[in-house]
């Protein structure tokens, strides 16, 4: 059982669920976890308790996703026998570490980290941020530690997390005077994030500008033909531009024929190739990419047990492993237990 071999490194990884799983993550995440599940020990959390920092008002939103990005996990190829896919709030030994380590960390801490800071901006919380999101810093260290993870695949926008998830750790080990506890490093995917198809930096189901994995043809084809490209590239004979066309970003990220998308760009930069054109080669391979995830999750449909007994059957492995870090934790800080 590859689960068993300790010389693969750990990683942790997770999502909040608030929404289903779209194309941007499959290539900014999912591509890399299906490929790091046969190198490494994986452990995916399903972020609920940290979804609520910022989904207090829509509790049922948190509840419906987890299923579905569940479903998409699966679909995608997320092996659960060699992945434990886990639920964050049916681990309690997390919340108890998040207690233990807000402790250690100040609040100007917190409200200095970059992450945060734009975060706060983003949401337009102002004045009223949830003292529980202004924390979460915290709590995901808590995830972090809880599994001795060393490997934390994140975005470039929560590096800060992890170099914060690292104060704690020297914290803790320093008060311990033992190496309770290992230093975690962030794993940044080496391509950018996706656009959304309007060519806007942030994807958003709100904006209606993603395209789901669970898009049927007809709405890849509808999300294909909606998508920017160059507003100046208005014949076919002119000139196009490279450049935020975003039909050309998505066939840098989803063709693997490199060939065949440097010439479409040399034709589109000299003039004499249309967007349709690129658009329908475009369509051609994003179809091909998620007609194998559509028949799996179909598939997966008829049987919602068994994404459940999945869940069910990784927070219990994972709340084996979580329960031991926090016993650890607290013996080496000489604290009270009546076990
Ligand atoms: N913050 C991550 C996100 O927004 C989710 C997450 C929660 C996470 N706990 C984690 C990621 C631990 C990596 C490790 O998607």
């Amino acid at each position: 059982m590859p689960l068993s071999l300790p010389e693969r490194p750990i990683i942790l990884t997770g999502d909040r669920p608030t929404g289903p799983l779209h194309l941007g993550h499959y290539v900014g995440s999912l591509r890399n976890r299906v490929a790091l599940q046969s190198t490494h020990q994986q452990f995916l959390l399903l972020a609920d308790a940290q979804a609520l920092t910022d989904h207090m008002h829509d509790p049922a939103k948190v509840s419906r996703s987890i299923l579905e990005i569940a479903t998409d996990y699966l679909a995608v190829g997320i092996d659960p026998d060699s992945t434990t896919i886990c639920l964050q709030s049916h681990l309690p030994a997390l919340a108890d570490l998040t207690l233990l380590y807000a402790n250690v960390v100040t609040v100007a801490r917190l409200e200095r980290n970059p992450t945060i800071k734009d975060e706060i901006q983003a949401r337009g919380f102002g004045r009223d941020i949830p003292a529980g999101f202004l924390c979460y810093p915290v709590a995901q260290a808590a995830d972090i530690t809880a599994f001795k993870a060393t490997i934390v695949p994140v975005g470039e926008d929560q590096a800060p997390l992890i170099e914060q998830t690292n104060e704690i750790v020297r914290r803790i080990n320093r008060q311990a005077g033992a190496d309770v506890l290992p230093e975690a490093q962030a794993l940044i995917p080496s391509v950018g994030r996706l656009p959304g198809i309007d060519g806007k930096a942030k994807m958003s189901k709100s904006q209606g500008n993603t395209i789901p994995l669970s898009a049927t043809e007809d709405q890849i084809r509808d999300a294909v033909r909606r998508m920017f490209t160059d507003p100046l590239h208005i014949r076919a004979a002119d000139p196009g531009r490279i450049e935020g066309n975003v039909v050309f970003t998505y066939l840098d990220a989803f063709d693997d024929d490199h060939a065949v998308v440097a010439d479409l760009k040399d034709r589109y930069v000299s003039g004499g190739l249309g967007d349709s054109v690129v658009k329908k080669r475009l369509e051609d391979v994003l179809q091909a990419v998620v007609a194998p995830i559509r028949a799996r999750r179909a598939a997966l449909a008829h049987d919602p047990g068994h994404i459940l007994e999945v869940i069910r059957r990784g927070t219990e492995r994972a709340r084996a492993i979580t329960d031991t870090t926090q016993r650890d934790v607290r013996r080496a800080l000489g604290l009270f237990t009546l076990h």
